[in-house]
C-alpha cells in the first residue's frame, strides 16, 4: 500500500539525483523542503515536494495517510563503523580509566580487546544474537537505519565465524541495512602471543577464505597501530582480501601516525577510520581520493583523548564521515544523535556539515550511497519523523534528548519494542 506523509514542517537532506558523496566544500550546504509531503511505495521513496505541489490522492482505498504533526523528516543515519556484536560491557575498565589508566595500560592489565575476546568465546551464538538484536533495535529507535558491524572479538576461526553468522542473522531479521566486516586483525589472541605471523597466516589462509565462501563479509578491516598490526602486515592482509574482491575499511591513526592512511588509499580502501593523530603526509594522502576519512568522536569523548581534526580536514578540501564506533571498550554508545552533537561541539563542524557526514558521506563509507543517505526518489524509504523542533540544527544542539518520534525502514513503521 502507498503511504503519504503529510504535515511535515521540513524534509531534510533532499536530493534530485543521488550524489556519490558530498565534497568538503559542499558539506556546508544542505537541501531541504519546507511544508512538505513524502510519498512511499513498496519500501521506496516515490515522490516528495512542497504541499502546494501535491497532486492529491488518486486511490483512497490503497493509500495510507500518516500525519507528521509538524515534525521534520530526516533520512535515517548511516553508522559506517561499529563493533555492535559483543558479549559483555566493560565497566570495570571504565573505573580504571576514571582512576587514570590509559587505554593501552588497561589492555596490558588483561582488559581491552582480549577481555572481550575471552567473554565472547564463552558466549553461545544464540545468546550473542539475542543481545546484539536488542542493541540494534535500540539504535534503530535512535534513528540509525544502516549500520556496519565488525567481527574482531573472536580471533579464532570458530569464534570469528560465530560473530559473522550473528551479523548474517541480523541482516535477515532486521529491516535495517547491515554491512559486515572481517576484523580478525583486531589484536593478536593470547594463544598466538609468541607467533604473530602464525596468527596472520590463520587469518589469510583459513578465516578469510571461509568467511568469503560462506558469503559472510562485505569488507575487510585491520587495526593498524603500534602494538597491534604494522603497515606491512596490514597491506598483506588487504591485498589478500582484494583477490576475493573484498574492499577495505580500516582502523588507522588512532594513537600514532605510522603510514597506514597512505597505504590504505593506495590499496583503494573505501574508508580510513579514527584519524585522531594526523601528520602532514596523512592529509596529503587523502586529498582528491575516493577514500572516505571517517572520524569517531564518541571514542575520543569516552577515552578523553584528542579528537580527529575534522575542521582542518574539511578546510583543506577533504570530505569526512562521522560514525559511532559503538564498542564496549572505547565507545559504549551507538547514539548517532550524540555523535552529531560531538561533531558540532568538539569537531567545530556546522549542523549542515554534521548532517552530511552522518547521512550521504557515511552511506558512501559503507557502500550504500545508491540506496540510502538522503531523501531521493528510488532510494529506500528509511527516514525518521521528529517531534516538532525549531530547526534542523536542534538535534545536535539539544544533546541528550531524543526528539525522534517515529522511525520508518523500507517504508515500514518500526514500533519501539520497549513500548507495550
Ligand atoms: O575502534 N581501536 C580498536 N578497536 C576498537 C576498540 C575495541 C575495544 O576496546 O574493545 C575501536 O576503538
Ligand atoms: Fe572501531
Amino acid at each position: 500500500m502507498k503511504k503519504i506523509i503529510k504535515n511535515i514542517s521540513e524534509i531534510i537532506q533532499v536530493e534530485n539525483t543521488a550524489s556519490k558523496f558530498i565534497s568538503a566544500k559542499e558539506m556546508k550546504n544542505i537541501n531541504t523542503i519546507k511544508d512538505a509531503y513524502l510519498e512511499i511505495d513498496e519500501g521506496k521513496i516515490v515522490s516528495f515536494g512542497s504541499m502546494n505541489d501535491w497532486k492529491g490522492i488518486t486511490n483512497w482505498n490503497e493509500t495510507e495517510i500518516i500525519d507528521a504533526e509538524g515534525g521534520m523528516i530526516f533520512p535515517t543515519y548511516c553508522d559506517s563503523h561499529t563493533h555492535l556484536v559483543f558479549s559483555h560491557s566493560r565497566e570495570k575498565e571504565f573505573i580504571d580509566k576514571i582512576n587514570g589508566l590509559s587505554y593501552q595500560e588497561i589492555a596490558k592489565k588483561g582488559g581491552g580487546i582480549l577481555n572481550s575476546v575471552e567473554k565472547l568465546r564463552n558466549t553461545s551464538e544464540e545468546e550473542l544474537y539475542k543481545i546484539s538484536l536488542k542493541r540494534l533495535n535500540n539504535l534503530i529507535q535512535l534513528g540509525t537505519g544502516a549500520i556496519e558491524i565488525k567481527s574482531g572479538y573472536g580471533l579464532d576461526l570458530e569464534s570469528e565465524l560465530k560473530m559473522l553468522r550473528v551479523i548474517k542473522r541480523l541482516k535477515k531479521e532486521s529491516k535495517a541495512t547491515i554491512k559486515s566486516t572481517l576484523l580478525s586483525a583486531h589484536a593478536v589472541p593470547k594463544e598466538f602471543q609468541k607467533d604473530k605471523q602464525g596468527y596472520i597466516k590463520l587469518i589469510v589462509e583459513k578465516i578469510l577464505p571461509q568467511a568469503v565462501e560462506e558469503k559472510l563479509i562485505d569488507f575487510i578491516d585491520v587495526f593498524c597501530e603500534k602494538g597491534y598490526f604494522t603497515v606491512k602486515e596490514m597491506k598483506y592482509i588487504l591485498k589478500t582480501a582484494e583477490k576475493y574482491n573484498i574492499k577495505a575499511k580500516t582502523h588507522v591513526n588512532q594513537f600514532n601516525s605510522i603510514g597506514g592512511v597512505k597505504a590504505c588509499v593506495e590499496l583503494n580502501a573505501i574508508s580510513v577510520d579514527h584519524l585522531e593523530t594526523m601528520e602532514k603526509e596523512d592529509y596529503n594522502a587523502l586529498l582528491d581520493t575516493s577514500c572516505m576519512p571517517t572520524i569517531l568522536p564518541g571514542c575520543s569523548f569516552f577515552l578523553n583523548m584528542n579528537y580527529g581534526p575534522a575542521r582542518k580536514m574539511i578546510d583543506k578540501g577533504i570530505p569526512i564521515a562521522l560514525a559511532s564506533d559503538f564498542n564496549p571498550g572505547s565507545s559504549p554508545s551507538g547514539n548517532m544523535n550524540f555523535i552529531m552533537s560531538l561533531g558540532c561541539i568538539k569537531l567545530k563542524m556546522s549542523p549542515e556539515e554534521v548532517i552530511n557526514s552522518v547521512t550521504i558521506n557515511s552511506a558512501y563509507a559503507m557502500g550504500v550511497e545508491k540506496m540510502l543517505g538522503s531523501i531521493c526518489i528510488g532510494k529506500k524509504a528509511n527516514f525518521f519523523i521528529t517531534k516538532p523542533i525549531s530547526s534542523y540544527g536542534y538535534i545536535a544542539y539539544n544533546f541528550g534528548e531524543n526528539v525522534i518520534d517515529k522511525v520508518f525502514l523500507e517504508g515500514e513503521y518500526i514500533k519501539n519494542p520497549d513500548h507495550k
